[in-house]
């Protein structure tokens, strides 16, 4: 049995995991369960994985969760600070963190967790691409595993597992549906809804990827993310609007091997939780004899402007991810609260980049304090 701690175990990747746990019960048990402030949901899941510890961000839903939790005879202990987290964390039992939460957040455990030489699963990219560098460079010291579930970065692992000569790479090809708006006339943009744009065509996913997917940030997230995970610069990205083919890698010979799948997170899940092994996902497999056409296409950068500042980080470096992603967090969060329009986000970010000062990163607390001076800038913008 493996235990598994699972932070963000309420959102969309946390319940996928979950259910994969439950097709796999002989294989796995649950260590730690996290959320932000969803305690009936926690519940529901203290209930059915009797999980030893479950810890909630947010102190009046901690209160709820222990008044029903009180009502029960359930053995689980509800972890009331951050520093009691990160001990669960740190300890023998969390032999596999999957890193589910949301956003930059996520940063703190995740680097805690590398730092007690844990194997990650790493869903939540938005640490990642902040802290890439020194996340790596810690995890070879502390001997942690950073292994991803984002389905692109599995892709990409599935198709280069058995790789042995990195210079046979010529390059990572990122697949990437498009989003709600990919046909959507560009003189519309305007008018953009919240509710439309996280109603994602084929992925089922929380609001915030969900209006990442819409404006291409969340693929500009994924270059930088791929960066990290496979250390190769040459990283493109090919519009797929049917989700079946989730990345391509292209070597010296020009042979291209790609990953096929339904659109399931369960399936790249289930990749990371088994590995070396393939277990079952529980995912619907493709029905080629029904599946007509695959189709690529460039992306359209003009529609599309995000996508062009994932180059420009990677060659500016040093803090400019913190500041990118900081924005980005801040300008999504104020559009799906209708405080800006759709077409704010990409110019509000490209604002707040131009004006802020990249410095190098050397270690944890520069990274802080230049996501806290890009949320400042941000808001300020906002206003
Ligand atoms: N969804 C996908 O298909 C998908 C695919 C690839 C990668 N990802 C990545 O996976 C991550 C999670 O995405 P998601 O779609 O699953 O998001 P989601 O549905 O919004 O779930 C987010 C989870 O994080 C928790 N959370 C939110 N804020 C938190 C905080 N400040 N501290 C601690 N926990 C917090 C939430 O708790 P509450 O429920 O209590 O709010 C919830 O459990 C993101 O980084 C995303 O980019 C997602």
């Amino acid at each position: 049995m493996k235990n598994l701690s699972i932070l963000g175990s309420t959102g969309s990747v946390g319940k996928s995991t979950l259910e994969v746990v439950s097709r796999n019960a002989d294989k796995f048990q649950i260590n730690l369960l996290t959320a932000n402030t969803n305690f009936s949901l926690m519940l529901d899941q203290i209930e059915e994985f009797g999980p030893k510890f479950v810890f909630l961000e947010d102190t009046e839903a901690q209160k709820s969760l222990l008044r029903e939790l009180e009502k029960t005879k359930i053995n689980t202990t509800l972890l009331t600070s951050e520093d009691q987290l990160m001990e669960v964390l740190a300890d023998n039992n969390s032999e596999i963190v999957v890193a589910a939460m949301v956003g930059v957040a996520g940063l703190k455990p995740v680097y805690h967790a590398v730092e007690h030489g844990k194997n990650i699963l790493l869903a939540n990219k938005e640490s990642y691409v902040v802290a890439g560098e020194i996340l790596n460079s810690l995890s070879s010291v502390t001997g942690s595993t950073i292994f991803p579930i984002d389905s692109e970065h599995s892709a990409i692992h599935q198709c280069l597992e058995g790789v042995k000569d990195k210079d046979s790479i010529s390059k990572l090809i990122l697949t990437g549906s498009g989003g709600p708006f990919l046909d959507r006339d560009i003189d519309d943009f305007g008018n953009v809804t919240p509710e439309e744009a996280i109603s994602h065509p084929i992925w089922k996913m929380g609001n915030k990827i969900s209006v990442d997917s819409s404006t291409m940030m969340n693929k500009c997230l994924e270059i930088i993310e791929a960066r990290w995970l496979f250390d190769i610069v040459d990283i493109e990205v090919l519009i797929h609007p049917e989700g079946i083919v989730h990345s391509i890698v292209e070597f010296t010979d020009n042979s291209m091997l790609a990953q096929m799948s339904v659109p399931d997170m369960k399936i790249p899940i289930a990749y990371g939780l088994g590995f070396p092994e393939r277990i079952i996902s529980g995912s619907e497999s493709i029905n080629l004899d029904t599946l007509r056409t695959l189709t690529f296409r460039k992306p359209d950068y003009n529609k599309f402007p995000a996508l062009k500042l994932a180059k420009e980080s990677i060659k500016e470096g040093g803090t400019s991810f913190a500041i990118l992603n900081a924005a980005n967090e801040e300008c999504v969060e104020a559009f799906l609260k209708g405080k800006i329009a759709y077409l704010d986000i990409y110019k509000l970010i490209a604002k707040v980049l131009d004006k802020s000062d990249i410095k190098d990163v050397k270690c944890l607390d520069d990274i802080f304090q230049a996501d806290k001076e890009s949320r400042l800038m941000t808001r300020e913008h906002i206003k």
